[in-house]
């Protein structure tokens, strides 16, 4: 007999309901790293700005309903066409105006989150994530509540003083760099960017939050071309990239 806890019914994907999920797009930064006039979502990346290929990547993903940019004020009718042209009917989409910090933006666009059991944010400067990872991460935080995706460093990292002697070198093994897609139960991260927002809490990416509430995070394995366009190198590796079309 198949039971709701066999292995075999966990097997059986057919009548597995679809997750609701969706997605926030902080996009409101300006780039300072990239020195350009302007800012790095809407840098052209072989005939499309770079927003357009980070949400070209999501849109095969099953339950996605929602997107939502979160751009700067001068930058929202340029967001919103570019959303036109690339969203169908099936995805609702809406921009929100974000804030001085990535923190702020996400806190704005959450606020716009109509109805999803899932929320994934995701760089709009990031536009190589696999669709198997976006996959894979979602999975992950159904079960646990919190994931993120990410890579083992490849680099020795020292922590170091303000005169840049060595204060410690952190066992390698458990070190790994953080990307986006940081994907959340809804509940959880509304509640952690609540309680960060009133108690004037700070961090660094969205799960940070989620850890100072003390709860927990796993990290899924991504790769490494989901790296984020920051500097004027990044670009370049980026332009080959996409005419190579190696992802
Ligand atoms: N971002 C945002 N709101 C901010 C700052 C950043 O929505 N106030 C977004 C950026 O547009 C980017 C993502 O967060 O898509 C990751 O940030 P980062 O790579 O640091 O971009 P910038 O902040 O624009 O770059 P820099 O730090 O070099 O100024
Ligand atoms: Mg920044």
């Amino acid at each position: 007999m198949i039971t709701a806890s066999s292995p075999l019914a966990t097997r059986c994907s057919l009548s597995d309901p679809v997750i609701s999920k969706a997605l926030i797009i902080p996009a409101a930064g300006s780039g300072k790293r990239m020195q350009r006039d302007v800012p790095k979502p809407f840098i052209e990346l072989v005939g499309q700005p770079i927003l357009a290929h980070t949400i070209g990547r999501f849109l095969k993903l099953e339950g996605l309903n929602q997107i939502i940019v979160a751009t700067s004020s001068q930058s929202i009718s340029r967001t919103e066409g570019i959303l036109q042209e690339l969203i169908g009917g099936e995805i609702s989409w809406s921009c929100v105006e974000g804030g001085t910090e990535r923190q702020y933006s996400i806190q704005n666009a959450l606020q716009a989150v109509a109805d999803a059991q899932l929320v994934l944010v995701h760089d709009a400067v990031r536009p190589f994530v696999s669709l198997k990872s976006i996959k894979a991460c979602c999975e992950a935080a159904e079960k646990t509540g919190a994931a993120v995706l990410g890579t083992p460093v490849k680099d020795t990292i020292k922590k170091i003083d303000k005169e840049h002697f060595v204060e410690e070198t952190p066992d390698r093994r458990f070190l790994w760099q953080i990307q986006t897609p940081q994907v959340f139960k809804t509940g959880i991260l509304q509640k952690a960017y609540h309680l960060a927002d009133e108690q004037n809490y700070f961090g660094t990416d969205d799960a940070s939050l989620v850890e100072w509430m003390g709860e927990p995070v796993q990290v899924v394995q991504g790769d490494r071309h989901n790296f984020k366009i920051t500097y004027p190198q990044d670009l370049e590796y980026a332009r080959a990239l996409v005419k190579k079309r190696e992802c």
